[in-house]
Parts: structure tokens; sequence; C-alpha cells
């Protein structure tokens, strides 16, 4: 560099805007006990996890894994799917997810997020009117905003709200999670399937935190959500199955038009073979119908043994078992102390919940012993006691 070339030192430099407001909304974040940051997960005992089933680290899970190397699957597809990315494990799990669920076809995504916002952004155009539920997932609010949807929220799992929305808005489809990620309840969906069909609507349900768990419905009971109620239906690997990537499902037409239309799946390597044969497998470990017992049964458990102590928690009969503190500070000092005890739950504060409803996201899963339920009672008891 010559001299000429050096950088002029001016006093009178401008301010770095873009640092100083990353600064101010830091500092807001902190002081309003909303700041989200990073821990290398460490905790021996995790109830934070979505991985239902125990599927993530099983040993069967990482053979199957082990095994489709060996066979010379490749750890990445290398292109996006028009390209040369869609290779066979891809189409073999399509076909499996069709015939577990009912659909006609399927199409993989990398993660539940990228699909849901792309379903959106692909399938509708700027003035559609769509009805969600309020506390849809942020993927889907993504999403529509990206379509240019007017997005109608009804009433948590509230089939009259939405009766009155649909007739009021005449929306081309609704939108629902089966299970709702942060509450753990069930949406009414055989309502929502009839307020669809009288709308001539379709019926979107993001089944991300249904799928291969036991549920209950407040009204089709224990079936799981498949194509009898969903037009369209998310499914994402990261949750029950253990593994990574997501997909939807609906009709031959509905899936074809995305292939041919989505600028997430044209433009985006295709998920890779690896994580599809993967997926298969714990699909595959998910027909044991043993591990979803033995949730069911972890879940009773700690229901039980929380009525006991006198932990309240709310009506979810799921594994996600919210226990609803309300201030953030206090959420986030009861999360750390069971951290510091060895158990790893969510400290879930605004805008992921409604203002004034900071919780602790407890889930269940298929692999905790009653042992290890116990203990983490105990330690939730001293935490909240510790912290009133
Ligand atoms: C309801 C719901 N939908 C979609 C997603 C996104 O799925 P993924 O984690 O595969 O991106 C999540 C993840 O948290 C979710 O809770």
């Amino acid at each position: 560099m010559t001299d000429k070339m050096l950088p002029i030192q001016d006093d009178a430099a401008a301010p770095d805007v873009l640092q100083q407001r990353m600064a101010e909304r830091m500092a807001q974040l902190q002081e309003q006990g909303l700041l989200r940051q990073r821990t290398v997960y460490r905790a021996p005992v995790n109830f934070a996890a979505n991985d239902y089933l125990a599927l993530a680290s099983s040993p069967a899970l990482a053979d199957a894994a082990m095994q489709a190397l060996q066979r010379g699957v490749g750890c990445g597809s290398g292109a996006s799917a028009l390209v040369s990315g869609y290779q066979s494990e891809h189409l073999a799990l399509e076909q499996a997810l069709c015939q577990h669920t009912g659909h006609e076809a399927a199409l993989l995504f990398c993660s539940g997020f990228s699909a849901n916002q792309a379903l959106l952004k692909t399938l509708f155009q700027p003035g559609d009117t769509v009805l969600s539920d309020k506390l849809i997932h942020a993927s889907v609010i993504d999403g529509a905003k990206d379509a240019g949807v007017t997005l109608r929220r009804f009433l948590h799992n509230d089939a009259d709200s939405a009766t009155r929305l649909a007739a009021k808005h005449r929306p081309l489809a609704l939108i629902t999670e089966s299970v709702f990620s942060m509450d753990g309840d069930c949406a009414p969906l055989m309502a929502l399937r009839q307020i669809a069909d009288q709308q001539g609507a379709w019926l979107i349900v993001d089944d991300a935190h249904g799928f291969g768990t036991p549920v209950t419905f407040p009204d089709i009971g224990s079936q799981p959500c498949d194509a009898r109620y969903a037009d369209i239906q998310l499914i994402t690997f990261g949750k029950a199955m253990g593994c990574q990537g997501a997909a939807l499902l609906g009709s031959q037409a509905l899936i074809d038009f995305m292939v041919a239309n989505c600028r997430h799946y044209i433009y985006s390597t295709a998920l890779s073979p690896l994580a599809a044969a993967t997926a298969l497998a714990a699909l595959t470990l998910m027909q044991d119908h043993r591990l979803c017992q033995q949730l069911a049964e972890n879940i009773t458990y700690f229901r039980q043994r929380c009525a006991h102590v006198g932990i309240a928690l709310t009506a979810s009969v799921t594994a996600i078992q919210p226990v609803i503190i309300g201030d953030s500070h206090r959420t986030l000092a009861i999360a750390q102390q069971l951290r510091g005890a060895g158990f790893a739950v969510g400290a879930i504060r605004p805008p992921t919940v409604p203002r004034g409803s900071a919780r602790l996201r407890i889930t269940l899963n298929a692999g905790h012993s009653q042992a290890q339920i116990d203990a983490f009672i105990t330690a939730l008891q001293q935490a909240l006691a510790a912290h009133r």
C-alpha cells in the first residue's frame, strides 16, 4: 500500500449506524430479560428437546446411518433436486411417508421452517386471504409475509372464532398446528376440516410436534393427523424422528406445482441422501409402537408426580408440558438453576409466547426413566421455590 492509498483519518467520521443499532437492541433485550444466547448443550438429562421418541442418539438409528454410508449413500446431495440432487434415497423416503400418511405425494426440504415458508410463498399470491390459528409458528407467518397474503388469525384452538372469520373473509386456506409447539395442546382438527370444506378452502396442518407422538385431538381422539384431515401436512424430521429435514405432503398436483415453481426447492441444494436414508430408518423405527407407548407412560407419570407435589401444569396431555411462570427474568433464573442441577429445559419468553406468559417448556421423551423424572421434579420444585 502506498502512502497515497492509506485510509484518511477523519476525526468527523460518520457514526457506524449498524453497530449502534445492534448495541441498542442488545441492551434493550438484556434489560427486558429477553436476550437469546446459545450455550453448548451439556446437561446430562434433557427435558428441553423435541426428540420425543429418543431416536436422535439411539444406537439403532446410528447403526442405520452407518449402514447407509457403507453402501455408498452420499453425505451431500451435490446439487439442487432439479439438477442431480434428487436420488433414490429421497424417492424411497417420499414413498414411505406417503404410505404412512395416505397422501399422494411428498416433497423434501432441509428444514420445516423452509418448507412452511416455501409452501406459503409458492402457493399463494398477493391479495389472497388465509386464516390461521393465533399461535401459528413463525415460519408460517414469515411465509405469509413473503407471499403478500392477508393472514387473519382466529383465537387459539377456537373453532367458533375460525367459523366467524371464515364466513367474513372467505379464505383460500386454514392453517393450524396439530400439536402446538409451546403449549402442547391439540387443534380441533375435525371442526377445522369442516369449516374448510364449507368454504371450499384447504386445510393445512403443521404436524411438526404431532407426527409420531401420542396425541389426543379434542374432536377426533387419538388418531394421528393424516390425509383424512389435512389437504397439506407438514412433517419435520427434527422432532420425533430424531433427524433433520422436513416434508410437505399433499396431492400429486400440489407437489408437481411446488417442484415447478418453488424457489426454495429449485435454487437450493437438495437434502442430503444420508439425511433422507436416516429419516427413512427413523420412520421404520417409529412403527414400533412400544416407543410411543413408553412416551405416553412417561407423560402420564410426569403429570401424576407433578400433581402429587403441587406443581401446576396446563391441560396438555402431549409430550410438551409447559410450566407457566409469567416473568421472563424468573423463567430464565429457574431454567439456569435446573441446568446447574443437570437438567435442560426450555426458557421460553416473548415474542415466542405472548407477553406475561414466559414459561418453562418441559418435554418428555420415550427414553426418560422414572428415576430421571423423579429427580427432575425434585430439582424443579427446588428451583421454583428458590425463585418465587
Ligand atoms: C410448529 C413448527 N413448525 C415448523 C418448525 C420448523 O421445523 P424445523 O425445526 O425442521 O425447521 C418448528 C420448529 O421449531 C415448529 O415448532
